[in-house]
């Protein structure tokens, strides 16, 4: 099966804070990947049907929060829509993009849009990286492998490659 092929593919789970002037939301993702050192810059896609895409469209910041390996409970919180989910969860607005950070995490990064295309039925955004910190140097980090029976993508992959 493709979503068996595709699950090979390594990745980490990651809280995406998003931020605009009137909106703060948040969201588990997985295709996050660094593309570029100098200046550091990342690649998150997005599919713009979540609520955090018109907010991260509209303010043009993001941070990325890295799970650690026992944090599947949050994976599954930010994992689902919903308008209230920083409600339950402590977070600050992070120094420099103002995008929410939570402080419970391994490893949080700030990142200002630079370009989004259309990339399928997703929205790649790239993006460089301002600012961001390491808040425990011990903890391993989630792997995508534990969590992607959460995400639905089983019932998203077509039966068949298009050529
Ligand atoms: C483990 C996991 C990985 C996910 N990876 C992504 C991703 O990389 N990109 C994406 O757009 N959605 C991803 N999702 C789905 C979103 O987290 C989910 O649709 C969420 O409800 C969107 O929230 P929002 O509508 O509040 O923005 C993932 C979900 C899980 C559980």
């Amino acid at each position: 099966m493709i979503s068996t092929l595709l699950r090979q593919l390594t990745h980490g789970v990651y809280v995406i804070g998003v931020c605009d002037e009137s909106s703060v939301n948040a969201f588990t993702a997985s295709w996050l990947m660094q593309v570029s050192f100098n200046p550091v810059m990342v690649a998150l896609s997005i599919n713009p049907q979540h609520r955090s895409w018109s907010i991260l469209e509209q303010g043009k910041v993001f941070s990325i929060n890295v799970l650690k390996d026992d944090q599947l409970d949050l994976a599954i919180h930010f994992g689902l829509p919903g308008t209230a989910k920083l409600e339950s969860v402590d977070w600050r607005p992070g120094e420099v993009s103002k995008a929410p950070v939570l402080e419970t995490t391994i490893a949080y990064c700030e990142c200002v849009v630079e370009t989004h295309i259309e990339s399928g039925d997703h929205r790649l955004v790239t993006a460089r990286v301002v600012n961001g910190k390491v808040l425990d140097e011990t903890a391993s980090p989630l792997l995508y492998q534990s969590a992607a029976h959460l995400d639905g993508s089983h019932a998203l992959f077509p039966e068949k490659f298009e050529r």
